[in-house]
């Protein structure tokens, strides 16, 4: 097994994937710097300062670079160049980082990658408007790539608005909410998770079915990724996830363990359904005060002081692991997914990111 370093932020996961073929491994490593490279080289080329800064802030602190990997990774199914590939895993990060920009707004988030996030530090207007900017840049290394590329970048951030949209809202009357939940993160967190493998495949001349099982592989593993991060928010801690944890909890996120427990009627659920507020509208959006009012915040008061007890109530009645067994699921529809693809050592460490997203701890 080779372990990938290079210039890449320490939280990067690359040295995490097991790699056994040492020319695939030499490739990666090779193409994840030309990545950070350019990464850095588009935050520091913004024509002014203040955006410069504004849009490099999270790029260099940290972050695993999944998308990325992901996308050298889809080009080894087929013929990659590596110049290409390299600019298409940089645009799957700047649109994941817009993406957080967006994403830390609507979550009122104060910690982002262990530093303060571009909301808190700047607010929320500059942090939409650097949200923005990397979209632009996004869609401008789509167009160096091609039309084909320009569709899937659209096609990402359509969904990514959907998903986000549609967490906002919530479910609607007599929908259910596990598929309202699934809907949501399929379009947040696993669309992009699809398209970084896709953009890297379809420049290196892999043939369309095998771009299609990629694809699908993705849809899967982002929704077990996203899965695997609600848990996180109640299991891990603000220092390891460089994001406040129980944020989901305080906010009134609709996360898969909320959702789980606020649809469990044994009596053992009766105390964290009351904590979890079951029965009661959403949060209103942050964003709609009335004309010259402050914003109020996301959520109930009291819940965050509630927290611990809500954390140990989720875990003791196995509501954690009925969500850990619903991501299990989706890992091992990703695995099926690999079967259709060939024998190439990229496949192996797919094969491994999965085992990475099971054992997940930041
Ligand atoms: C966070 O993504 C947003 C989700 C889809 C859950 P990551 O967990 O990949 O964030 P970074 O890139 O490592 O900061
Ligand atoms: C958001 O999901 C995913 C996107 C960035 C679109 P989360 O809200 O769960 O992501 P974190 O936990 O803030 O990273
Ligand atoms: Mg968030
Ligand atoms: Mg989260």
């Amino acid at each position: 097994m080779v372990a990938i370093t290079g210039t890449a932020p320490e939280s990067s996961l690359v040295s995490e994937v097991s790699i056994g073929d040492p020319a695939l491994a030499a490739r990666l490593v090779s193409g994840m710097e030309g990545a950070e490279q350019r990464l850095r080289g588009y935050a520091a080329g913004a024509s002014d300062p203040r955006v410069a800064d504004l849009v490099g802030h999270l790029i260099g602190t940290g972050g695993k670079r999944l998308r990325p990997l992901l996308a050298l990774l889809g080009g080894e199914f087929g013929t990659p160049d590596p110049v290409v590939t390299v600019k298409a895993a940089a645009l799957a990060e700047i649109v994941h980082v817009a993406s957080l920009y967006h994403d830390d707004v609507m979550d009122q988030a104060l910690t982002r990658r262990g530093v303060p996030s571009v909301n808190a530090r700047w607010g929320n207007r500059t942090a939409v408007l650097a949200g923005n900017w990397l979209l632009a840049k996004a869609a401008w290394l789509s167009a160096e790539l091609g039309a084909e590329t320009v569709r899937l970048q659209a096609r990402v951030t359509n969904r990514l608005v959907h998903g986000q949209v549609r967490e906002l809202a919530g479910s609607y009357d007599g929908q259910d909410a596990l598929s309202h939940y699934f809907n949501v993160v399929s379009g947040k967190s696993a669309a992009l998770i699809a398209m970084a493998l896709q953009t890297g495949a379809v420049h290196s001349g892999v043939p369309e079915n095998h771009v299609q099982a990629l694809a699908e592989y993705g849809e899967h593993l982002g929704v077990a990724f996203q899965i695997a991060d609600d848990i996180l928010d109640v299991t891990s801690s603000s220092s390891v996830l460089g994001k406040e944890q129980g944020k989901d909890l305080a906010i009134g996120v609709a996360s898969l363990p909320v959702l789980i427990a606020l649809a469990d009627d044994r009596p053992e659920t009766e105390e964290l359904r009351a904590l979890l507020g079951a029965g009661r509208a959403p949060a209103p959006d942050p964003d709609l005060p009335p004309a010259g009012a402050e914003a109020p915040p996301r959520g109930r008061p009291g819940r965050a002081a509630a927290l611990p007890r809500t954390v140990g109530l989720l875990e003791s009645t196995g509501v954690l692991d009925r969500a850990r067994s619903l991501m299990d699921d989706h890992l091992s529809r990703a695995r099926l997914s690999l079967a259709q693809l060939p024998d190439v050592p990229a496949k192996d460490a797919l094969r491994s990111l999965c085992d990475f997203v099971a054992r997940r701890d930041h």
